[in-house]
């Protein structure tokens, strides 16, 4: 796998999502499932989406003790998903755990990327709550390192921090990367955000996009656009 626009479906219900992918007619893009789509319909949305053809990254940011992390992957790693993530925050022990549940009989297994720190968590916060003083890169590398050492395929990250990745574990560990926005579209919440053809410059391997494809009044084209921009930037 490698280089992919991957649809963020951040739809409330299944009946809204099957109906969206169904706008691609024999097209099978790569999605997204998150939290609120996962715990509104449960496992079966997974298996329906995956049926129809579709590779799944299934985006549900574990963070437990590593045992449970490890039987909840194990039961995850069973429904055929392509991808999925935890929190580097749970240690390495916890990541390598949750590699052992995901191996699957054949010794194959899905793609496991950590997230480092949520976009949402700023230098302010990390200081005064979380008792972390280190600049907000730094602990960014220091988590995509323990992920690295730990096994684990990738990080999310944004594509501006894509080549320092790189750097820090390798050109062949991946970065996942959202906050695309085509040029001179609406940013509507994300602060920074790259083109997806800025992002294929800078070396992501994997771009998430969510509205300004499922918002797009053709979804299917917005959705061409972005891959013939991103996989043909490098
Ligand atoms: O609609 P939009 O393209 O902004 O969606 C981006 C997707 O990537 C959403 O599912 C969002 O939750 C996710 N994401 C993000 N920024 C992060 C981590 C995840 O936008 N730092």
């Amino acid at each position: 796998m490698g280089k992919d626009v991957i649809i963020a479906c951040d739809f409330g219900s299944g009946s809204e999502t099957l109906a969206f992918l169904g706008k691609f007619g024999a097209e099978r893009p790569f999605v997204k499932i998150g939290m609120e789509l996962f715990y509104a319909e449960g496992p079966g949305i997974v298996r329906r989406i995956k049926e129809r053809g579709h590779k799944i990254f299934l985006d549900l940011k574990l963070h437990d003790i590593p045992t449970t992390v490890k039987k909840a992957m194990s039961v995850l790693s069973r429904l055929d998903i392509d991808m999925v993530n935890l929190h580097a925050a749970g240690t390495r022990a916890m990541m390598e755990a949750a590699l052992e549940g995901l191996a699957r009989p054949g010794g194959e297994r899905p793609l496991l990327i950590a997230v480092t720190q949520l976009t949402s968590t700023d230098e302010e916060r990390m200081r005064s709550e979380l008792l972390i003083s280190l600049p907000l890169k730094e602990t960014v590398i220091h988590y995509a390192k323990n992920a690295k050492a730990a096994g684990l395929d990738g990080v999310v990250c944004s594509p501006l921090e894509a080549g320092r990745v790189h750097e820090a574990c390798g050109s062949d560990f991946y970065t996942v990367t959202p906050g695309i926005r085509f040029a001179g579209s609406a940013t509507d919440d994300q602060a920074r955000i790259t083109t997806p053809e800025k992002a294929g410059e800078l070396g992501a391997d994997y771009i998430v996009v969510g509205r300004p494809i499922t918002a797009a009044p053709d979804p299917a084209e917005a959705y061409r656009r972005c891959v013939d921009a991103f996989v043909g930037a490098r």
